[in-house]
């Protein structure tokens, strides 16, 4: 589902069964997996963003030189884990690298959005994000909280309303876990604008995604454009000419381009090989989509702390 989705679905009050009995904390937070993706393998990044990628990892890999060799825990006893955001535009790969990340330090990632962890149960949104890191711990793996920007958004200064205690419990819940915490964190969001000071300041590391620029986007076409495809055509200058044509897009959007172009050869009468005009088709098709896309988005977003009380449920007035 969407965020979107998740959204609207929250704003259709007959969906709040505030009678139910709370069920066991943790229900909505999915157990650890096994990454499936490698840095080195499956992610194409700027060399700006690899870099500070690789220190990330350097951190990790040298902790105990950093930290007990040469004693730096004395002055940083809060720094022991790391925390990392991943914040840039839609597509770019955040959630990916995420994955990925874990993949390539060898540990299992858990992953939560605030549709895993908000309840309509006062006070079970800080006992998932408890649950969470315990889970985390116990299994070793790597915290991943996608939409990051409406966990992390300003604490609410004047509280007048259940729902406004129950967002600030939820924040402040989640930065005393962060300063326990002695593992890898990763936040993603498309918008990092909102987060509150008190989590900018724990976290180690921010690193911001961007469109893919000429050579990362030769990269992720020769990427998606895999061995097996049928091909016409000399595929260096194949992608020499889908880079160069492709500026603006994301990751993303390159994958969706892709899963357009791949049938149109297999249509009734086609030969069942790739041609250069099955692109281009294709990234016409993608472009025309998104000039309909952002002709139609009257509003781009919700200002973070709405859209927290939303995700949860509640609405202005309402007094549970
Ligand atoms: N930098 C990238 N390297 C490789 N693939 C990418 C990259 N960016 C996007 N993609 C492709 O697009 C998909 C969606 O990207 P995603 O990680 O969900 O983006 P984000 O989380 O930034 O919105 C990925 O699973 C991958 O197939
Ligand atoms: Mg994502």
């Amino acid at each position: 589902m969407s965020s979107r989705d998740y959204l609207y679905k929250k704003l259709r009050p007959e969906l709040l069964a505030v009678t139910e009995e709370s069920p066991a904390p943790t229900a909505g937070i999915s157990r650890s997996i096994s990454p499936r993706f490698t840095l080195e393998r499956d992610v194409v990044l700027s060399p700006a963003i690899k870099q500070q990628i690789d220190e990330a990892l350097v951190k990790i890999h040298h902790h105990h030189t950093i930290y007990v060799t040469w004693g730096f825990a004395e002055v940083d006893p809060c720094g022991v884990g790391t925390i990392l955001n991943f914040h840039g535009a839609p597509g770019t790969g955040k959630t990916l690298t995420a994955e990925a990340f874990a993949g390539s330090i060898g540990k299992r990632i858990i992953s939560a959005s605030i549709a895993d962890l908000e309840s309509k149960f006062m006070g079970d949104t800080s006992k998932n994000i408890v649950q969470l890191f315990e889970s985390a711990r116990v299994e070793d793996a790597v915290v991943f909280l996608d939409e990051a920007d409406t966990l992390l958004g300003k604490r609410l200064s004047s509280v007048t309303q259940g729902i406004d205690n129950e967002v600030n419990a939820m924040r402040s819940t989640l930065l005393i876990e962060l300063e326990k915490h002695t593992g890898v964190v990763i936040f993603a969001t498309n918008f990092a604008r909102n987060y509150d000071n008190a989590f900018v300041s724990r976290i180690s590391q921010h690193v911001r995604f961007e469109l893919p620029g000429h050579s990362e986007r030769r990269a992720l076409w020769a990427r998606m454009l895999v061995a097996g495809i049928p091909l016409d055509e000399d595929r260096e200058r194949l992608l020499e000419e889908l880079a160069a044509t492709s500026e603006g897009l994301s990751g993303r959007e390159i994958r969706t381009c892709m899963r357009l172009a791949l049938p149109k050869p297999l249509l009734d009468g086609g030969t069942g090989v790739l041609h250069r005009s099955h692109l281009q088709e294709a990234l016409a098709q993608l472009r025309s989509a998104q000039r309909d896309i952002h002709a139609s988005q009257p509003e781009a977003g919700l200002d973070s702390i709405e859209a927290t009380r939303k995700a949860l449920g509640i609405h202005q007035g309402s007094n549970i």
